[in-house]
């Protein structure tokens, strides 16, 4: 198959056109901003061009289909609030390059998709979710960001949507080239890492809420401090999570959003977001009973009011045998002894699609391990080799 690698690094720095910002190659394309839905247009007709059937579905995913049942090639175009050019947008290019390189030698055709706000705007893996069944359309329309659009509202931005959602059954795989997002790769002689599974998420909001008052006249004793609650919240849950917790194991606080906010102020509320990931369930299910005690334990302390947002997640996965096999045997071919087997600390839609039908990934090093930073990058000739062992698992496989 006649791949062109100009081609495909041109498709590349031609998307990051859509919100490139921030220092280095970084982008700001969030799911539904501008920027995004105008890339998605520009996706479509680049889907169009060689022999798709475009369709965008009701979350906002965009799919160039191919007739027939078909190999799903792809991954997500939205961004991070600051991210890189590489996150997602690479297994969406290097699935059209594949498409355009089969369409021009009459090969037989593969499908593509960008999935919508995967970066979780308003949910976890949005987009894919919807599509998988794990989250249904009235119950993600109520979802907020973190300004407080309803998922309704942004994806009513974007036209040209189908009201039905593609048949899964059209397609005998989903394969997702990405970026690694961390150390493991960076440093060693390896450019490919054929993944074996992909850790579970949890993800929710928490709310404390006391009294609000003057940061000059009252007492310290007196106080029912938001900020206060969430310190001790955070000190107190890092040690109690260390019973629980492996090496591999995390947990973030992302986003603090703290009212009112102002220096002279005792701020009366706090709402953030708790997230925490391992490749085991049952330990997500113990690390969530610890988090609501404490949580629990330091509002008594406080003397706050606690509540929870709706806990949104995703299962551990592993990604399907046959397809893995065929990205294996590339590898071979294209990496020789340049590649290895890991598991993704990432998380990505091939979970939510492998509930539909086998699924699988590859990754590609990043530089300094760095990514959902403008810093994000990967070395060119190490895009290219994964597009090479992408395009050979392809040609193993129809
Ligand atoms: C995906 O972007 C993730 O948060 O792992
Ligand atoms: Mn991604
Ligand atoms: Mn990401």
């Amino acid at each position: 198959m006649p791949l062109d690698h100009q081609r495909f690094l041109d498709s590349l720095h031609h998307l990051r056109s859509f919100g490139a910002s921030g220092v280095g190659k970084g982008v700001v394309r969030p799911a539904f901003s501008a920027a995004d839905i105008d890339a998605r247009a520009w996706l479509a007709d680049q889907l169009r061009a060689c022999g798709l059937t475009v369709h965008v579905d009701p979350a906002g995913s965009v799919f160039g289909l191919a007739e027939g049942k078909s190999l799903l090639l792809g991954s997500h175009t939205d961004s991070q609030p600051e991210g890189g050019w590489l996150d997602g947008a690479l297994g969406v290019m290097a699935a059209l390059e594949i498409a355009k390189a089969r369409f021009e030698d009459g090969l037989a055709p593969v499908s593509v998709v960008s999935f919508q706000d995967e970066e979780g705007r308003f949910g976890v893996t949005t987009g894919s979710s919807l599509w998988s069944g794990t989250l249904d359309l009235v119950s993600a329309d109520t979802l907020t960001d973190q300004s407080g659009v309803a998922f309704a509202e942004a994806r009513a931005l974007m036209e040209g949507k189908s009201a039905e959602f593609v048949d899964p059954a059209r397609f005998s795989g989903f394969i997702e080239m990405h970026i690694e997002q961390g150390p493991v790769m960076d440093g060693t002689a390896d450019v490919v890492g054929v993944v074996s599974d992909i850790v579970g998420i949890r993800d929710m909001k928490i709310t404390f809420e006391g009294q609000q008052n003057h940061a000059g006249t009252t007492p310290m004793a007196l106080r029912r401090d938001a900020f206060q609650a969430l310190s001790g919240f955070n000190t107190l849950l890092n040690e109690r999570l260390r019973n629980v917790v492996t090496p591999q194991t995390v947990w973030t606080i992302g986003h603090v959003s703290l009212h009112p906010n102002a220096s002279s102020i005792v701020p009366s509320k706090v709402t953030f977001s708790m997230q925490w990931r391992d490749g085991d369930a049952d330990r997500l299910a113990r690390m969530e009973a610890v988090i609501r005690e404490t949580a629990n334990e330091i509002a008594q302390i406080h003397e706050m009011k606690l509540s929870y947002g709706p806990l949104l997640g995703l299962e551990p996965v592993a990604m399907d045998k046959h397809l893995r096999t065929a990205l294996q045997e590339s590898a071979d071919e294209h990496a020789q002894d340049r590649w290895r087997t890991m598991p993704s600390g990432a998380l990505h839609d091939a979970t939510n699609v492998s509930a539909l039908i086998p699924a699988a990934m590859l990754f590609v090093p990043s530089i300094n391990g760095i990514s959902h930073a403008f810093e994000e990058d990967t070395d060119e000739s190490d895009l290219v080799t994964g597009l090479d062992v992408l395009a050979g698992a392809v040609a193993h496989l129809v």
